[in-house]
């Protein structure tokens, strides 16, 4: 693993965990974000109390974007809305802007199943269907009548999760019987199937070993260049190895003494990991609260 030890130096703020020379060279500030999705103002909230307030930023195209803060802070609440997959909640609630290609994604004529080709999702846990390996990547083109010849299509998405090789020949098998870190890559070849343009990850690594980790973390940084990701972890280093920009937020309250998750600090992760500019991040990223 790299970054993991801090070498202090006079005169040059270095974080506790993080080296901040090696985020520094691996993750040099993009020279530019071209937002492909517009969070303007965003209030979430379940049954009127919201979880997350007033929260602005963008995603960048071909960018990773990593969302941290502690627990509760909002950040799965967050990713969820940006492919609609809080409609599925009982009682959640949106108010604000989220455009993708400066379309309102909360626009009713925008169709939410369409939408969550375009902006795909893996979760935690892997989730593969119990069917096949093959029948797990064809499930997504089967079901939206994708064009095109479905043995390469799905040869392309496993090709394109680094999994290929190891399942090739056995495309017939179920998939619960993969290791979880295959399983993960299925999850991530089966959302890749439908050609989108956006991946959220909700912390994609955190049933897996490290070897599998590191795995995915080289499968992300391959992926932006195609594909915009944002990832949810809990895992600084992680953040810090793989992620381009990060956005921290922290529960917080406001003048009405409500608590929610607010955005504290968004910017270039090598800024964010090495010069932030709140002490509630630096204390955040340093491994002192949260
Ligand atoms: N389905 C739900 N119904 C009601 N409240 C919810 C629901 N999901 C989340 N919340 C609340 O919203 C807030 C933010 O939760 P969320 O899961 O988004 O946090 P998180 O930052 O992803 O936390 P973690 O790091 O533990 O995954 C919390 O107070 C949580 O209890
Ligand atoms: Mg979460």
């Amino acid at each position: 693993m790299q970054g993991t030890s801090a070498r202090p130096r006079a005169g040059e703020r270095t974080l506790v965990h993080i080296d901040a020379d090696v985020v520094r060279r691996e993750r040099p500030a993009p020279e530019r974000v071209e937002p492909v999705v517009e969070i303007e103002n965003v209030t979430v909230r379940y049954g009127g109390k919201p979880a997350v307030r007033n929260v602005t930023f963008d995603i960048g195209r071909n960018l990773i974007t990593a969302l941290i803060g502690p627990s509760g802070c909002g950040k799965s609440t967050l990713l969820r809305c940006l492919n609609r997959m809080n409609d599925l909640i009982p009682g959640a609630t949106v108010a604000g802007k989220i455009r993708y290609h400066g379309q309102d994604i909360y626009d009713p004529n925008v169709d939410p199943v369409e939408l969550r080709k375009l902006i795909g999702m893996v979760f935690q846990k892997p989730n593969p269907f119990p069917k096949s390996i093959y029948d797990n990547v064809a499930y997504g083109p089967r079901v939206t009548g994708m064009k095109g010849n479905l043995d390469e299509i799905v040869e392309r998405a496993l090709r394109r999760a680094a999994l290929w090789d190891e399942v090739k020949d056995r495309l017939k098998d179920n998939a619960y019987g993969l290791s979880g870190g295959q399983q993960q890559r299925l999850c991530i070849a089966r959302c890749l199937a439908v050609e989108p343009e956006v991946i959220l990850m909700d912390e994609p690594c955190s049933a897996l070993d490290p070897i599998s980790t590191a795995r995915i973390e080289d499968l992300m940084v391959e992926l932006k260049e195609r594909y915009s990701i944002v990832i949810v972890t809990h895992n600084m280093q992680q953040a810090a190895r793989v992620s381009d920009m990060t956005a921290f937020l922290t529960v917080e309250s406001d003048d009405k003494g409500e608590r929610a998750g607010e955005l504290i600090e968004y910017g270039p992760t090598e800024r964010i990991f090495t010069n932030p500019a709140d002490p509630r991040t630096e204390a955040y990223v340093t491994g002192k609260m949260g």
